[in-house]
């Protein structure tokens, strides 16, 4: 049976490339065979909640009917729908472009579903070249992400495109 826990070394954390090739790979295990959308959120929700350290938010919203719909998440409970022209997630959204803010305080139309937030990373993810929702990723911390968790992230949305319908 695949391990789903990150393959800590003590209390140190992991490096973050080994991170996110451990995240991708469990995620590639536990969404191999099924291609229910919700499902496979759900997994990957929890398997970044797992694998990524100081986050205070981690899940999805799906791009329905031209705006964004609440999907699977771990964290506070979120606004449900957001129109493509506002927020963060919004503009990933809208320019199928990773969005990386590291102080969402400055960010014009961020929403504030959680007042802890102080940095977040959004990434859309597409199926077949279309975006069909993002991965929204909240941090209490200020400037919390950089290009290396954007590029393990995106990394992450390419797997989960397997896995989902349109
Ligand atoms: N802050 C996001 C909204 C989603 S919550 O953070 C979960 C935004 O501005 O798009």
């Amino acid at each position: 049976m695949f391990d789903f826990t990150p393959d800590h070394d003590g209390d140190a954390p992991l490096p973050k490339a080994e991170q996110y090739r451990q995240l991708n790979e469990a995620a590639g295990a536990l969404t191999d065979g099924e291609n229910d959308t919700i499902a496979n959120m759900a997994n990957v929700a929890a398997l970044m909640w797992e694998f990524i350290p100081r986050l205070n938010w981690a899940g999805f919203y799906r791009l329905i009917e031209g705006e964004l719909v609440l999907g699977p998440f771990i964290g506070r409970p979120a606004c449900i729908r957001i129109p493509l022209d506002t927020g963060v997630c919004g503009a990933a959204a809208k320019t199928g472009e990773t969005q990386l803010v590291e102080d969402v305080h400055a960010f014009p139309g961020h929403i504030a579903c959680d007042a802890a937030s102080k940095s977040e990373l959004v990434v859309p993810v597409k199926k077949d070249g279309v975006v069909v929702g993002v991965i929204d990723l909240d941090s209490p911390e200020m400037a919390r992400f950089d290009a290396e968790d954007a590029a393990g992230v995106e990394l992450l949305a390419a797997t989960l495109s397997a896995a989902i319908s349109r």
